[in-house]
């Protein structure tokens, strides 16, 4: 196929050949941490957590707070699914969990100084609105015994619009959540079928109508391109369908295919969209979006220009963690409940992923710990530069050098050297001061990224396999 897609990336032109496409579409990380979740292990434990949750106390200056809290269960699961959930039509399994939640966030706050505001919370899934209006009223309220928000708090949740009623969406607004997440992914209705998610169109506009009549300040749409069936007339229509929402934010995720990790994904195989077909489906998404206004943030993501997401990035202030972009930057994280994250400058910790692990430890009044991993200066080194080739597709080598002590050009000698086949490849530029993304190197960015990975070197990480770039 000699075939070439032609595409525009804010206002800069790329050219994709199925050949370069080829090359570069291979399993890689998705970098929402580095060194990345594998390298992680369980000598690092729950009292190394602890002590440095300690330690960061004592900084001069604490960093302020970001607060995820994992809500796992579903009621159904779409085949797709590559998150941790719990599928449950028993609603009482809500009990235990909060219970546990509870237990950890009361000895979790103990070890975080009081006067560290809560700058960011986040509750993410599973689906949060599996819980009722009543649980919902609840948990908030014991989290704010726990903790103080800062007054321009960003408060978001991940809400399923076939688990969300108006009155959830009421009282969230009440409570003061301030961002939406709404789980889309495609309204074509055999795609639907086939990963049993059936989602109508008329539900979802009608939830999206009456969230925007709460005033929530920013609502996000979550698609993904690649799931079976879908073809290159259906996402356009979906992504239309969108369009025609105006949400603030949209995330249009390649889809994530790990059969070896999530056994379902394998029934429906062999009506995926591959390579260059899949490809052009993200393609078309790109052009309708940008052509629509939108902005591409990059990694999947989208956002009006008016959006603190595009500022942030024009600005160079714009950061990555564990729920995509942000612009909280300075944030300590700290995950709670099964499966969470924590992540602080030198450290990344995750709580058991499974409930009996979770619960057992919480009940031995332990901390949910599972495994972690204390961050080098070196691996710190890496992840600045990781960070800005994600966030603002641009490293200022003197920004390094000052912060890290550094000489960039004899430390990165062997790195800049292998980015020789990528600007040949037209993904990026190496100048004197600085490496910036070009606009194909917009797309293959976690190529880019894997350059700079020391741990993809290793022979152990060599044989973890990843979803692929694209
Ligand atoms: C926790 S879910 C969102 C909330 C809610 N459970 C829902 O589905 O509406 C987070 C998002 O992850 C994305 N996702 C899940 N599995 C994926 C996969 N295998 N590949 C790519 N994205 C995936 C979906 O877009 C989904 O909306
Ligand atoms: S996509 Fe959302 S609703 Fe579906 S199984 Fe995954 S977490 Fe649950």
């Amino acid at each position: 196929m000699t075939e070439t897609l032609s595409m525009n990336l804010n206002g800069e032109r790329a050219t994709l050949s199925p050949a370069l496409l080829d090359k570069y579409n291979q399993p890689g990380p998705r970098y929402t941490s580095y060194p990345t979740a594998p390298e992680w292990d369980d000598a690092f434990g729950a009292e190394d957590l602890r002590q440095a949750f300690c330690e960061a106390n004592r900084k001069a200056q604490p960093a302020p707070l970001s607060l995820y809290f994992h809500l796992p269960f579903c009621q159904a699961l779409c085949l797709f699914c590559g998150c941790n959930t719990v599928i449950s039509k028993n609603r009482k399994v809500t009990n235990p969990y909060l219970d546990h939640l509870k237990k950890e966030m009361a000895t979790v706050s103990e070890n975080i100084e009081p006067s560290r505001q809560v700058e960011q919370l986040h509750w993410g899934g599973g689906t949060p609105t599996y819980l009722s209006p009543d649980e919902i009223v609840n948990l908030y309220a014991a989290i704010e015994q726990h903790f103080s928000f800062a007054p321009d708090a960003e408060i978001g949740i991940e809400i399923d619009p076939r688990a969300t009623t108006e009155e959830h969406c009421r009282v969230l607004a009440n409570l003061g959540f301030n961002r939406l997440s709404m789980g889309i992914q495609d309204f074509n209705p055999l795609v639907q079928q086939t990963v049993h998610r059936v989602q109508p169109y008329d539900l979802t506009r009608a939830l999206f109508e009456y969230c925007r009549t709460l005033g929530f300040t920013s609502i996000n749409v979550d698609l993904i391109y690649g799931l079976p069936h879908q073809t290159l007339e259906s996402f356009g229509d979906t992504v239309e369908k969108i369009i025609a929402m105006n949400p603030d934010r949209i995330a249009v995720f390649s889809y994530a295919h790990v059969p070896w990790l999530k056994k379902q994904q394998g029934s429906f195989a062999k009506h995926l969209p591959q390579g260059l077909e899949k490809f052009r489906i993200f393609h078309q998404a790109i052009a309708r979006l940008t052509d629509a206004g939108y902005r591409y943030i990059g990694m999947d993501h989208f956002a009006r220009p008016d959006d603190e997401l595009c500022k942030a990035q024009d600005q160079r202030s714009l950061h990555r963690n564990f729920q995509g972009y942000t612009t909280k930057a300075n944030c300590d994280l700290y995950g709670l409940g099964v499966s969470s994250i924590s992540g602080l400058e030198a450290v990344y910790a995750q709580n058991w992923r499974d409930l009996p692990a979770y619960y057992a430890a919480i009940d031995r009044g332990e901390w949910p710990t599972m495994r972690g991993m204390r961050v080098s200066a070196e691996d710190q080194l890496r992840r600045a530069v990781i960070n800005r080739l994600l966030c603002h597709g641009l490293v200022i080598k003197s920004e390094i050098e000052r912060e890290f002590g550094i000489h960039f050009d004899d430390h990165f000698a062997l790195e800049l050297a292998r980015l020789a086949d990528l600007e040949r490849d037209q993904l990026v530029r190496r100048e004197d001061d600085r490496i910036a993304v070009a606009a194909l190197g917009r797309i293959f960015i976690r190529n880019i990224a894997m350059v700079f990975d020391a741990y993809l070197q290793t022979p152990a990480m060599q044989q973890k396999v990843f979803s692929r770039t694209l």
